[in-house]
């Protein structure tokens, strides 16, 4: 079974980078796998049996390479 978390994030000064970084912790001291990556590297979600997503916002949108 899939047992593996994917925090994801787009980010232009780091906040929202460090938020996930924040939860991807949370989630690996609690015994799950966890991958934190930048929205544009990830390649697919086949392997994930969950995802977190975050944005910046920008202009009231998530930054473009999130959408
Ligand atoms: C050009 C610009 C536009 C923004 N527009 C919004 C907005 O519409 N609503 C909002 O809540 N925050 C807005 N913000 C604030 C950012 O979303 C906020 O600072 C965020 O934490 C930045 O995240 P990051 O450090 O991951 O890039 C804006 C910031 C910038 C620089």
């Amino acid at each position: 079974m899939l047992n593996k978390i994917l925090v994801t994030y787009a980010s232009r000064t780091g906040s929202t980078e460090g938020v996930t970084e924040a939860i991807g912790k949370t989630l690996s001291e609690n015994g799950l796998t966890v991958d934190v990556l930048p929205v544009q590297d990830v390649k697919d979600l086949e392997s994930y049996r969950a995802v977190v997503a975050g944005s910046a916002i920008q202009a009231a949108k998530w930054l473009p390479e999130a959408m």
